[in-house]
Formats: C-alpha cells, structure tokens, sequence
C-alpha cells in the first residue's frame, strides 16, 4: 500500500531522472452480468474481463518544482479527450502524490491506441498507466497489490487494467479473481464515430429495467469454454446485460452484431457500455477477411484486430528526461 514518503526529488534533480512510458491494455468483457441499481449509485456487477493488445502509452516526465501537473494528448480521436485536472491520467497522478505526500510536479503525455469512449477502458488505461509511471518516477512502492486501493477509486476497471490477462470481477467490477484460461482469442473491433458515455449506458439500464431478478452471476458454461481453450464455446457464450440499453441508446449497433454473426464470427457482443462491438473469430484469417468486410460496410468508422489475453499495465520505457 502506498503510503507517506519523503520526496524524491532531492534523489533525482528535475530534469535529470528518467521519464517514464508504461503500456496500458484495453480490455474486453466476454460477460458483463448487471445487477439493479445500488444506493451508493452503482451496480454490482458479475463480470468475466479479457486484456486485448490494443494499447494507450503514457509517459510521465518530472517537471521544475512547483510546476503542478501538465498533460497532452496524442493520437486517434485524441480531441474527445479532457486535458484538464478532470483526466484520469491527471487524477491518478495527483492521487498517488496526494496519498504519498510528494508534489506532483509532472508533465504527463498520453498516446491513445485505445478507441475513446468505446467501452474498452481507455481512460481506465491511461489512470492505471499514470500511477504506475509515476510510482515509478517518484521511487514509490509500485506492485499491483500497492496500487490496486488507489487504482479502486480512480475507476471500476482500474485494478484490472493493473492485472491483465483474464478476471471475474464482481463489485463494482474492482474485485478480481484471475481465471484460468487456455488458448489465445481473435478479436475484431468495430469502432463508431461517436462514443458513448458509460453513465448514459447504466442509465438506460434503469430504464429499461432489464436487471435480472437474482445477484449478477458468471456463466459456468463460459468459464469452462475459457479452461478448454474452446473459442467455439466462449463464442456461443458471449453476453453483456448492457447490450440492449446500448443498442436503444445507438439502434445501428444491431446491423453490426448482425454483420458479425452472418460474417461467421464465433459470437458478437457490444465491448462493456460500448458503442465498440467486439467480434470473436477463429483465427488471424478469419480476423482479416472480417476487417475487410467491416471496413466496407459503412457501419463502422475504424476496424482493430487484437488478441487477448495480454498482460496489464507494465513500464516500456525509462530514458532520461
Ligand atoms: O467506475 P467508473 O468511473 O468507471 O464508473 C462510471 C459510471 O458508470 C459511474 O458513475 C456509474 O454511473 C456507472 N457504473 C455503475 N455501476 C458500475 C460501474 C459503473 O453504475 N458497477
């Protein structure tokens, strides 16, 4: 756990110590299972997360002291993106800063490969790869299990974000167990031209009041698919509660899901609050002839292919700043 340090920056001159590049993955829910609305204003959650190779970088640079923290943002749709205090990566900073009693004097730099706003985590990446740069830079205590608190508060799907690989995540999506899965998936991601906005998902969530009567819960018949390796059965077992408020909030998903399943994708399914829809294919060809045919079809604005599953956030990079 993170907790209160002497500063750093009489070890390491500003300007001298080394800036930090972290990979942060985006991550796929193969089931998302949504429980009513909670008091605290959430929902619980029963969910199964994939780590998908499709990557946001963010390098944290030390700044002059006193100089607070400033952020770009680079890379594509990069102008949806908030550069101000309000930013994940920004909030991480200054959170662990905060926790750790060091001034965050820090120019942050995010390069987006993670669609914005499409349901596959991208400001969750760049939160979870900011606390681990900057844990880094400022020589604080940087496992998982010292950042997953504050990872928690950042965002549902911080701490996994930090993980990687395949989780059940219940709670808020926050509490992880690793599942034990074999095999590597194919995933075609169609991207839309406007995101969406994860409250207004859970909202018409609500109502629509479409939550299960019972706890959310993962499907046995998912889990064992993933232990298998079966792509084939994970396919058929694909499923997100989300889906249909997404589908009333953006009604041409629906062609896409249905491009998908007559293109014979293993199973389709809007990624987490969408608007992405995640297809899962066979393999690379299968994948391939997809894009092409995603890509001509006008329902899409980009097309991505990914594997998964990937390691979590890791440090790329280190190089004098
Ligand atoms: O945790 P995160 O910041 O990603 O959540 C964004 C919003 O999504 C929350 O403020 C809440 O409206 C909704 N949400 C929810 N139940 C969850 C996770 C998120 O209602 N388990």
């Amino acid at each position: 756990m993170v907790g209160p340090a002497t500063s750093t920056r009489d070890r390491e001159p500003p300007g001298h110590s080394p800036a930090v590049t972290v990979a942060a993955p985006a991550k796929v829910n193969l089931q998302l299972s949504v429980g009513p609305l909670h008091s605290d204003g959430f929902h619980p959650l029963a969910t199964v997360f994939q780590a998908v190779a499709l990557y946001d970088e963010v390098t944290v640079s030390p700044a002059r002291p006193g100089a607070g923290v400033s952020l770009t943002v680079t890379g594509q749709s990069c102008q949806d993106v908030p550069v101000g205090p309000e930013n994940l990566a920004w909030r991480a900073a200054v959170l662990l800063a905060d926790t750790a009693g060091v001034s965050a004097d820090v120019h942050i730099a995010v390069r987006k490969g993670i669609p914005v706003a499409g349901g596959m985590a991208g400001g969750s990446a760049d939160a979870a790869a900011s606390l681990l740069a900057c844990a880094r830079l400022w020589g604080l205590p940087s496992t998982r299990s010292d950042l997953t608190p504050l990872a928690a508060q950042l965002g549902s799907d911080v701490p996994f974000i930090l993980m990687g690989g395949t989780a059940v995540g219940t709670g808020r999506g926050d509490r992880l167990t690793a599942a034990l899965v074999s095999g590597a998936y194919h995933w075609v991601f169609a991207l839309a031209h406007v995101g969406l906005s994860t409250p207004s998902v859970y909202g018409q969530f609500d109502a629509l009041a479409t939550a299960a009567a019972g706890p959310p819960r993962v499907s046995g018949d998912l889990m064992s698919a993933l232990r298998r390796g079966d792509a084939t059965a994970v396919g058929r077992n694909l499923s997100n509660d989300l889906q249909s408020a997404a589908i009333s909030l953006r009604p041409g998903l629906r062609s896409l899901l249905e491009l998908g399943e007559d293109a014979g994708a293993l199973g389709s399914l809007v990624s987490g609050s969408g608007p992405t829809v995640a297809m899962l294919v066979a393999d690379k060809d299968a994948a391939m002839s997809l894009t092409v045919l995603l890509s001509s079809s006008g329902l899409c604005s980009a097309v991505r292919y990914a594997m998964g599953p990937v390691a979590g956030a890791h440090v790329v990079r280190r190089e004098r700043g």
